[in-house]
């Protein structure tokens, strides 16, 4: 089996006070309003379902849908942005917040957003776990920020390399040496 170097960058409880605190700061905004929370598969699932479980301790409706894309090949972005499956409802008329797992380039969200727009949605809003803004492409800007990072390769809590590591607890840098 390979080995590979992952340093503890986030651990588990840090997350956990990071999510209540935007959880908070969403349920203020959204107050006895309802809220689509749109995951972005696969790197949100786990942040997703944790935003969502803080939400309910919030007075507002949370529902959950989920939309696939990928633009990543081992650790580097692709450029093109892959849309392999979309929601199954209509966002027309609603509230969403779409929920990414960490904005690098900002390519991945800069074509959703493009995207959604075009289906009327009330009021569009987007919340990161991460956000690396050293990276960016474009001046895409997150309403709501877990954490703000150095430019380095993330995994854990959602997030792969190279389809691995999601199931690790808390976030870990990744030394990548070949
Ligand atoms: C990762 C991450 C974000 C996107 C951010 O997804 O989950 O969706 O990249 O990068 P960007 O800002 O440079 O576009 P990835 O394409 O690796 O797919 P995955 O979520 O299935 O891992
Ligand atoms: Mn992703
Ligand atoms: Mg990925």
């Amino acid at each position: 089996m390979k080995s590979y170097d992952i340093q503890t960058l986030i651990p588990p409880q840090q997350l956990q006070q990071t999510i209540e605190r935007l959880a908070r700061e969403i349920a203020a905004d959204y107050e006895g309003q309802s809220l689509l929370l749109v995951c972005i598969l696969n790197g949100s699932f786990i942040f997703t379902a944790d935003l969502a479980r803080e939400l309910s301790r919030h007075n507002l409706e949370v529902e959950v849908d989920f939309m696939k894309v990928s633009s990543y090949a081992d650790s580097e972005s692709t450029g093109s942005v892959k849309m392999d499956f979309d929601m199954s409802r209509s966002i027309t008329g609603r509230n969403v917040l779409i929920v990414e797992d960490i904005i690098d380039t900002g390519r991945t969200l800069e074509h959703l957003l493009r995207l959604l727009r075009t289906r009327d949605p009330r009021r569009m809003a987007l919340c990161c776990l991460l956000d690396k803004p050293s990276r960016r492409v474009n001046g895409l800007q997150a309403d709501y920020v877990g954490e703000v990072i150095d430019d380095l390769f993330v995994v854990g809590y959602g997030l792969d390399y190279n389809h691995r590591f999601r199931e690790l607890p808390g976030i870990g840098i990744m030394n990548i040496e070949e």
